[in-house]
């Protein structure tokens, strides 16, 4: 199994995305660090607690980033409530562990063999960039990065982008910059794992213990999406998640980015670059297409496999 960090801001698609990662066999989920994002960090870290707790599984989850690089983070309660779990409530989980994200992350890393860890990060990834900042040659030690972040097309927190992205654009800067193998699953590919009330009703009725009730309680919880003209909403995280289970569910392609870290409308807008117009060597390995319907059975026949 692969030696597995998550980096999360849960949220209520996070939520689904580490049951999704902690069901799986070929994962092994050594650490998960929290942020805040989606909702402030005393939020995120409780709900990582609850969620980790709620697989019986011993992992350290440990807190890290309350803001982001530059700024403050800024929350999206409109989507996963005030809680951040859209208002279902889980079992408290087990304490913090002791210490601080970046050097949980940087510690696994200088134990582990040349590249052979695998990072996925699901929300601002401000935890990931202060390792990998304070310590580059940790680099070498990563098999992969997986991202839920940005966009080739339009944003979701803004015209231009994405929220993870736009919450902290220097940190994914970094992330870029560091010459790992990086695959992101942006807005555009999220889009396609596309949850509608149907696919809502589909899900409640496939059998599953307490973890697979949360995750259809939550998808319940969730609005739909202005974006996806009120219909039903995407659901992010789980994708970066479900590539390293699934890789053949989704098509890709090398790509090229770079994140606007300005500070004009454009900030945390990625530009992707899919048709090598700029001639750059390519950083990305970006997710375009998915099978949704393989995606759901995965989700549903994985997470069932969990207390
Ligand atoms: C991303 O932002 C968060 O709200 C979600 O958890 C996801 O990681 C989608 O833009
Ligand atoms: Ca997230």
């Amino acid at each position: 199994a692969r030696l597995t960090i998550i980096d999360c801001d849960p949220g209520t698609d996070d939520a689904i995305a580490l049951w999704l990662a902690l069901a799986a066999p070929e994962l092994d989920v050594r650490l998960v660090t929290v942020a805040g994002g989606n909702v402030g960090l005393a939020s995120t870290t409780t709900n990582a607690r609850a969620i980790v707790g709620l697989t019986g599984r011993d992992i350290p989850v440990v807190a890290g980033a309350e803001r982001s690089l530059m700024a403050p983070f800024r929350f999206e309660t409109a989507v996963h409530g005030q809680d951040g779990l859209g208002g279902v409530t889980l079992p408290v989980g087990p304490p913090l562990a002791p210490g601080i994200a970046a050097d949980a992350i940087r510690d696994l890393l200088r134990a582990a063999a040349p590249a052979s860890v695998t990072v996925i990060g699901l929300g601002p990834v401000t935890n990931l960039a202060l390792a990998f900042a304070t310590e580059p040659a940790l680099a070498g030690r990563v098999a992969e990065i997986v991202l839920m972040s940005g966009a080739w097309s339009e944003g979701n927190i803004t015209p231009a982008a994405e929220f993870n992205a736009w919450n902290d654009p220097e940190a994914l800067a970094i992330l870029l910059g560091l010459g790992c193998q990086l695959t992101m699953a942006t807005l555009d590919l999220t889009a396609q794992a596309f949850v509608t009330p149907e696919v809502v009703a589909a899900l409640e009725a496939r059998p599953g213990g307490a973890c697979w009730r949360a995750a259809t309680a939550i998808l319940r919880a969730l609005p739909p999406s202005r974006r996806m003209g009120f219909r039903g909403f995407p659901l992010h995280d789980p994708c970066a998640v479900a590539w390293l289970l699934a890789p053949g569910l989704f098509g890709a392609k090398e790509a090229q980015a770079e994140v606007d870290c300005g500070t004009g409308p454009g900030r945390g807008r990625t530009v992707i670059d899919r048709w090598q117009r700029l001639g750059r060597p390519p950083n990305l390995r970006l997710l375009e297409t998915l099978d949704a319907a393989g995606f759901f059975d995965l989700l549903a026949e994985r997470i069932a496999t969990l207390p």
